[in-house]
């Protein structure tokens, strides 16, 4: 299979070539399940001081990142492609502005054969960008200083959903099947930290009652960490009876109960 092929469109490209070239990701680009471009709208750019941003027209303060480069770099992009008979990258531009990134949208995106995420940076982008792009996307409610974070956030959660990544099928089975639910708490050794004790049921050895203490957990800490989750998940009636459970009793399910 032609490995997922992620593009970016960059003033710092280093910051992108090192967090890519660490952990899982690093394997993956060894391997060739993964490819990264990068490019600089600098290389597009015809004045000697290499400007990649002007003053804003309507004045006002802080700079915008000018079109002009930026259409090049994407273009370049599209041209590289076409030129090996790939196909061309889907356009993503990261923006606190876009539409919040989800779980699902990396399910989405990592179906697609390749992605370019278009980062900006400083105060804002010319507007007339936004035609070229596919889709806007925002890492969330909150302004960093560029789209570089948001970007390698996303390339992260797409690539870890890869067939062939490495240690992802067992794991990705298991967070489908509790889809839409935070995480249950989980222990190693030691029993005891600082008065701390792992729970009695995880040293049971009875796994319908693990499971059922992991899930009982999981629906315990969304509802209350994550109401907004809470709230749109469909409960089943084994579900309704784990919490029922704990509201009467607050306590994990003991042994053998
Ligand atoms: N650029 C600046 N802030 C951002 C955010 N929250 N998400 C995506 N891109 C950004």
């Amino acid at each position: 299979m032609s490995p997922m092929r992620y593009e970016l469109v960059t003033i710092f490209p280093e910051l992108i070539e090192s967090a890519t070239r660490a952990g899982l990701l690093g394997k993956a680009v060894e391997t060739g399940l993964v490819e990264f471009r990068c490019v600089s709208p600098r290389q597009f750019t015809t004045d000697k001081h290499q400007s990649v941003d002007d003053a804003p027209y309507g004045g006002g303060s802080g700079m915008v990142m000018s079109v002009v480069p930026l259409t090049a770099a994407c273009e370049h992009l599209d041209a590289e492609a076409d030129a090996r008979s790939q196909p061309r990258a889907h356009r993503i531009l990261l923006t606190p502005a876009g539409k919040r990134f989800e779980q699902a949208d990396a399910e989405r995106l990592a179906k697609l054969p390749a992605l370019m995420f278009v980062c900006g940076r400083y105060e804002g982008i010319d507007d007339r960008l936004r035609p070229l792009m596919h889709e806007e996307l925002s890492l969330g409610d909150f302004v960093l200083n560029g789209g570089e974070v948001a970007a390698l956030a996303m390339i992260e959660s797409t690539a870890r959903l890869l067939p062939g990544m490495i240690g992802n099928d067992a794991s990705l089975h298991e967070e489908s099947h509790s889809a839409g639910v935070l995480e249950y708490p989980q222990f190693t050794r030691p029993r005891e930290f600082r008065g701390q004790t792992v729970p009695e049921v995880l040293l049971s050895g009875n796994h319908a009652l693990i499971a059922r203490y992991r899930r009982q957990q999981a629906l315990l800490r969304t509802r209350e960490q994550r109401p907004d989750l809470f709230a749109r998940l469909t409960l089943s009636k084994e579900d309704r009876a784990l919490l029922a459970s704990f509201d009467e009793k607050p306590e994990p399910p003991a042994p053998g109960a």
